[in-house]
């Protein structure tokens, strides 16, 4: 049997369902599937693999995807949700790691074709490594960030920018005498590798706490790259086509969540912003108002809600953390069949992850066409009766918008403000994830019910239910 037209033929089917699944991936309604077409077209790709190696090599591949299926499948059953942007971060690491690691495989190998083919496979070994270090020291950090293990407060050397382009072209100028004597250039790319993974550190290291979304994201899309860059290396037209949708699509997330938070891209990648998270928050604006937040009690709730017409729910992270969303969707389901209108405010940057308080209604089974977006719904909060914020925080933080010493100045928020009263739902005095103070919590219309998230809103339903 051919085996190269099979495996050439399950690479296209492979190729064509990680585009199905990106597709998928874009509504909540169908993501499911999208899932499902990623995961086929995985198994898909490592069968055909498989079918090109050399009978010796198969239990030595057999091993090592056994092995990795049994971690992967441990870390994901164990993960919690709010872990997910650390798994995710470190997992970009292993990408960037194999990534410099094939392009050293190559290197010792000593295979250096020549010509216009030698051309391609140097510069994509040299990318390859390259991209691979800097994404691999980038994605360590990223979740030491994330997971607490290292100050999220960004470093800033003095003259950071300029030590950063002086050892970018440094790398290029590099590749001019590894590209003229490839089988020689071990020192060149050990050299480049330390300065790729010294840079990766760097970067990261310069970005601050607020930023993290877009780091994440941005490394996702280098580890397309590499993997990209790789699929020149070995020839294959799988790896090639993977390594673009991977990185294409993460570059376009960064944009979209850059845009999402009134932020260039450039100046995220520059870094500094989003400084002191988890510290005490920072102080209000000159001007804004002053005094305490004023409580509320659920029984208080319990009559505004039944007398409300409209109400919209904005969660947030604290929804994720005291895992609320499924007491959130059956007082949903209450207030509804009260007749009530119910709908949900979705900021691109609630919570910690791309998606995640969409990912948390969903597993709660919330219709979907109760969940709008941003966009959507910003306008019709001035004619709501009653805003639920459900362990919210940063985005609905109006100093957003009026404040300029705020350091999430600029960000677009959900305008909770505007409606006729507001109902704030966290434990206590905590700050989000900016660090900064919030005016939305004294203002005359929002009480606050203080208590863990679920706690709070099973006692809500419970109160609904007995009245
Ligand atoms: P945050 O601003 O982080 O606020 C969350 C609030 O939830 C806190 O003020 C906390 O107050 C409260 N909380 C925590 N646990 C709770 C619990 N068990 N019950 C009730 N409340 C609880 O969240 P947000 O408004 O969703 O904003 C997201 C922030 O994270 C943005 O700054 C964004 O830039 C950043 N970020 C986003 C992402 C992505 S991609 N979404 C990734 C990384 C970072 P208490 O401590 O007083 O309870």
């Amino acid at each position: 049997m051919d085996m190269t037209g099979l495996s050439t033929a399950a690479y296209i089917a492979a190729s064509a369902l990680f585009i199905r699944s990106l597709g998928g991936l874009s509504s909540p309604v169908t993501a499911r599937a999208g899932n499902t077409q990623g995961m086929v077209g995985m198994a898909l790709a490592v069968c055909a693999t498989a079918l090109l190696l050399p009978p010796a090599a198969l239990p030595i591949l057999a091993g090592v995807v056994v092995v990795g299926l049994g971690i992967g499948a441990v870390l994901a059953q164990r993960v919690a949700m709010t872990s997910m942007p650390q798994l995710v971060a470190i997992l970009h690491s292993f990408v960037g790691l194999a990534a410099a690691l094939v392009g050293y495989a190559s290197q010792l190998g000593g295979e250096h074709p020549t010509g216009a083919e030698g051309v391609v496979h140097c510069c994509a070994l040299y990318a390859g490594v390259f991209i691979g270090a800097v994404t691999f020291t980038g994605s360590v950090v990223a979740w030491g960030k994330l997971e607490g293990k290292i100050r999220s407060k960004p470093l800033m050397l003095p003259g950071r920018h300029a030590l950063n382009l002086f050892l970018v072209i440094a790398v290029v100028a590099m590749a001019v005498p590894y590209a003229m004597d490839p089988a020689n250039g071990m020192v060149y790319l050990l050299v480049m590798t330390a300065i790729g993974g010294f840079l990766g550190w760097h970067m990261v290291m310069a970005i601050g706490g607020a930023d993290m979304p877009v780091v994440v994201s941005m490394l996702n899309s280098y580890s397309g790259w590499a993997a990209a860059a790789d699929g020149f290396l070995l020839q294959n037209d799988l790896l090639i086509v993977t390594g673009a949708l991977v990185g294409s699509s993460g570059a376009i997330l960064s944009y979209i969540m850059c845009k999402a938070m009134a932020r260039s891209f450039w100046s995220v990648i520059l870094g500094g912003f989003g400084a002191d998270e988890g510290a005490a928050p920072a102080k209000a604006a000159v001007g804004g108002p002053v005094g305490e937040p004023i409580a509320t009690d659920v029984d208080t709730l319990v009559k505004e809600l039944a007398g409300a017409s409209s109400v919209i729910i904005v969660p947030g992270y604290g929804m994720a953390v005291a895992q609320a969303q499924h007491p959130v969707c059956a007082l949903t389901k209450n207030l509804r069949a009260r007749g009530v209108e119910v709908r949900f405010a979705i900021h691109p940057v609630a919570g910690r992850l791309p998606g995640h308080m969409n990912v948390l209604l969903a597993e709660a089974n919330l219709p979907y066409d109760l969940v709008l977006e941003m966009d959507e719904i910003n306008d019709d909060f001035d004619e709501t009766d009653v805003v639920l914020v459900i362990g919210a925080n940063d985005i609905v933080n109006p100093g957003a918008l009026d404040d300029p010493s705020s350091p999430i100045y600029g960000m677009p928020v959900l305008h909770a403000w505007e409606a006729k009263r507001v109902v704030v739902f966290k434990r206590g005095k905590g700050a989000g994830y900016a660090g900064v103070e919030n005016p939305l919590f004294l203002h005359e219309c929002t009480r606050m019910l203080y208590g863990d998230a679920k706690k709070s809103v099973d006692a809500l339903l419970a109160g609904l239910e007995s009245g």
